[in-house]
C-alpha cells in the first residue's frame, strides 16, 4: 500500500548505505583532515544482510520500487553480492542500483551483475590526474576509475551513469573535457552542483557552479536540447546532444531544488531511517529489529515516520539564502549521499 507524507509525497525509493567507510577522501564528502582519525562503526553496529533485506521487504510492501546501495563506498562491504542477490528477489522491487567510486569494480563487477544488480553509477570528478588526485584525497589516478568502468562494461552493464561533482576553482575546468570524453560512449555523464553537506567541506555558495552555467558551457561547444525527466522523483535535469552523441544530466539541488517530488528514504549503515539527505537525526530501526519487533510493528513505525515527514531542506536552503541566512547541517557521508 503506497503511503504519503505531509506534503503528499509517496515513498518510492530507498537508498541503503551498507558501510560508513570509504577508500577515498573526497574533499567535498570525507575530507582527509577530518576523516583520517575518524572512528568508523564497528561491525556489530552495522546492519547485517538479513536485517537489511528484511527492512527492504517491508519498505517494498509500503510502495518502494527502487533500491540504491550506497556508502561510504559500498564495495568495501564484504560479499556485497550476497545482499544484492537477496534484494533482487524482493517482490515489487523493479530497480536495483549502486553508486560507487569504481575502484573495486575490476574484482566485483561480474559478481554483482550475476547477482542481479541492474544499474551502476560511478563517481569521477576529473580526467586530469593532478586535479582528481587532489579531489579524492588519496592520490588515486584517473586510470583506476576508468579500469573499474571498463570492468563494468565487460560485465555487461550499459548506460552507466558517471557522477562528477563540480566545484568552482577546483574542477570547473574539467566540465568540457568530461563531456567530450563520455559523449558517444552510451554512458550518461551527470554534473552535480556542490552541496553544503555538513560543516566539514568548506561549502560556500561562490563555490557552486550552477546548472545553468554548466549547461551553457557545454551547449556552446556541443549543442544541447532539454529532455523531460524520465520519472518524477528523478534528481537530474536531462539534456541530449543535438548531434545524437547521447545524453547528460545535471543535478541542481542547490539552484533548482527538487524536494517537491522527493520520494526518497535513506537507511544508514547502522539502521537509522532518514527522511531527508539533510535530516539532523534519524529514527533507530535497528533497535526495533534487534529488540524483537514483529513485521507489523516495524511497518507501523515506518508508516508513522513517513506520515509525519515534511522535510524539504534544499528548498528551505534556497529560500533562506534569498533572505541572506543559512541553515544548520549534517554530514552527508554518514547517510550515504
Ligand atoms: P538515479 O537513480 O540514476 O537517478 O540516481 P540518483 O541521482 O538518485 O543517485 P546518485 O547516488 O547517483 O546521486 C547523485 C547525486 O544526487 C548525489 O550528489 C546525491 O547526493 C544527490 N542526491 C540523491 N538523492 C538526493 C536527494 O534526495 N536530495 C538531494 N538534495 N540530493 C540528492
Ligand atoms: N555535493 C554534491 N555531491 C556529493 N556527493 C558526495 N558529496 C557531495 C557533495 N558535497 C556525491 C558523490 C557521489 C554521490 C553519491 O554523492 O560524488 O557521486
Ligand atoms: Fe568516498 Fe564517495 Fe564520499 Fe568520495 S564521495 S569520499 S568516494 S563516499
Ligand atoms: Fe529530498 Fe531532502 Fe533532498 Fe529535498 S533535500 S530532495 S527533501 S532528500
Amino acid at each position: 500500500m503506497p503511503i504519503t507524507d505531509l506534503l503528499q509525497r509517496t515513498l518510492s525509493d530507498l537508498r541503503i548505505s551498507v558501510t560508513d567507510r570509504c577508500n577515498l577522501r573526497c574533499n567535498y564528502c570525507m575530507p582527509a583532515e577530518l576523516y583520517d582519525g575518524h572512528r568508523f562503526l564497528p561491525k556489530q553496529e552495522i546492519l547485517d544482510f538479513e536485517e537489511i533485506a528484511r527492512l527492504a521487504r517491508l519498505f517494498a510492501t509500503l510502495g518502494v520500487r527502487k533500491l540504491r546501495l550506497t556508502g561510504g563506498e559500498p564495495l568495501l562491504r564484504r560479499e556485497l553480492d550476497r545482499l544484492v542477490r537477496a534484494l533482487a528477489k524482493i517482490p515489487g522491487i523493479d530497480d536495483l542500483a549502486l553508486t560507487t567510486n569504481g575502484l573495486l569494480l575490476p574484482a566485483q563487477a561480474a559478481g554483482l551483475r550475476a547477482a542481479g544488480l541492474r544499474r551502476l553509477t560511478v563517481s569521477l570528478d576529473a580526467l586530469d590526474d593532478a586535479i582528481f588526485a587532489r579531489m579524492n584525497g588519496r592520490g588515486v589516478p584517473v586510470a583506476e576509475v576508468l579500469a573499474g568502468l571498463a570492468a563494468a562494461e565487460a560485465a555487461g552493464f550499459t548506460r552507466i551513469k558517471i557522477n562528477a561533482v563540480i566545484e568552482r576553482g577546483v574542477n570547473d575546468g574539467e566540465v568540457l573535457r568530461l563531456a567530450e570524453h563520455f559523449r558517444g560512449t552510451g554512458h550518461v555523464l551527470r554534473f552535480i552542483e556542490f552541496m553544503d553537506v555538513g560543516e566539514s567541506n568548506g561549502w560556500k555558495m561562490e563555490r557552486v557552479v550552477s546548472a545553468t552555467e554548466i549547461a551553457r558551457l557545454i551547449d556552446a561547444r556541443f549543442p544541447l536540447e532539454p529532455l523531460e525527466r524520465e520519472r518524477d522523483p528523478e534528481t537530474a535535469l536531462r539534456y541530449r546532444y543535438r548531434d545524437g552523441a547521447g545524453e547528460i544530466g545535471i543535478i541542481a539541488s542547490v539552484t533548482r531544488p527538487f524536494c517537491g517530488a522527493c520520494s526518497r528514504a535513506r537507511l544508514s549503515a547502522k539502521g537509522e531511517l532518514f527522511t531527508c539527505l539533510f535530516a539532523a537525526s534519524g529514527f533507530d530501526l535497528r533497535a526495533l529489529l534487534r529488540g524483537g519487533a514483529t513485521d507489523l510493528e516495524i511497518l507501523r513505525a515506518l508508516e508513522q515516520r513517513w506520515g509525519a515527514r515534511e522535510d524539504r531542506y534544499s528548498e528551505r536552503r534556497a529560500e533562506a539564502a534569498a533572505r541572506g541566512e543559512s541553515l544548520p547541517k549534517v554530514e552527508m557521508s554518514y547517510i550515504g549521499g
